[in-house]
């Protein structure tokens, strides 16, 4: 139970990685407020564990609805002491053809969002003296592949404001670390494996022989999440099992 009687907000917390976070932290004890546009099927969570999960609507491309979710926590489970900024978008396409709406929906939501979750849970927590932000960039942040270049560039841009933020932060009790999934078995990473060209691209890439699993990532996030990672900041955390890339 090593997030016993802590307060969780995970944005994206409905599907996949997010999905997966939320879970974890809800096994160790935490009460976890899922985040995300739409709710999905988040009603099979909340309802076996009603008292300790919740969802609550957000858009993380709007600052003023992740203002409202920080404060729906402090309402609904008396605090805030993790926030996962999570929620993420990936849209293919070479540069030359990436449509501006893509681009875009990229920008807004993996670092405009990362950006506004951020400064909305530093406030509370800093205020309080503690707290843990993780935010969640891809092993496409340092590795170069076509038809990549604005996820990758938002993925990267998220490892240095993680760094900043961390450095900036650190004195006022909030520690901010940055966790790097791989290709993972879920989500996003589903996608990939249902794509003939790019998986024999990436496949041959696992050191381990195989994609990660969901629950290997949230581990990673449970990890940093929790007193064992007491005096790690401004970290990335890569948990790719080792990819192979040049
Ligand atoms: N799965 C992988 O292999 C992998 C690998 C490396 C990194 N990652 C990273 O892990 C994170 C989660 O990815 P995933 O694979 O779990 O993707 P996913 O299954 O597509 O889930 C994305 C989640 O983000 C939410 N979301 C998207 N736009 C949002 C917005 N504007 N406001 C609020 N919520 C929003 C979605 O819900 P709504 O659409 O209802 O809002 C959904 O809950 C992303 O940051 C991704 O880049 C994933």
């Amino acid at each position: 139970m090593r997030l016993k009687g802590k307060v969780a907000i995970v944005t994206g917390g409905t599907k996949g990685l997010g999905r997966a976070i939320a879970t974890r932290f809800l096994d160790e004890g935490a009460s976890v407020l899922c985040a995300a546009r739409s709710p999905h099927d988040i009603d099979l969570l909340v309802g076996e564990m009603p008292d300790r999960v919740a969802f609550h609507p957000v858009d993380v491309t709007d600052p003023a609805s992740v203002d409202r979710l920080v404060e729906a926590a402090v309402e609904r489970f008396g605090g805030l002491d993790v926030f996962v900024a999570n929620a993420g978008v990936n849209r293919d396409g070479k540069v030359e053809r990436l449509a501006a709406a893509d681009w875009t929906a990229m920008v807004d939501t993996n670092l405009n969002g990362v950006f506004y979750s951020t400064q909305a849970a530093a406030r509370h927590m800093a205020a309080n003296g503690s707290g843990r932000i993780i935010t969640v960039s891809s092993c496409m942040s340092s590795r170069v592949a076509i038809g990549a270049a604005g996820y990758a560039a938002t993925k990267a841009a998220v490892e240095m404001f993680t760094k900043t933020a961390a450095i900036e932060l650190g004195r006022k009790g909030v520690q901010v670390n940055c966790l790097a999934p791989g290709v993972l078995d879920g989500g996003m990473g589903e996608e990939l494996a249902g794509n003939k060209k790019a998986w024999d691209a990436y496949s041959p890439r696992f050191s381990l022989g195989r994609a990660g699993r969901l629950s290997e990532a949230a581990d990673g996030a449970l990890f940093l999440a929790s007193d064992e990672s007491s005096y790690i900041n401004g970290h990335v955390l890569e948990v790719n099992g080792g990819l192979l890339w040049a």
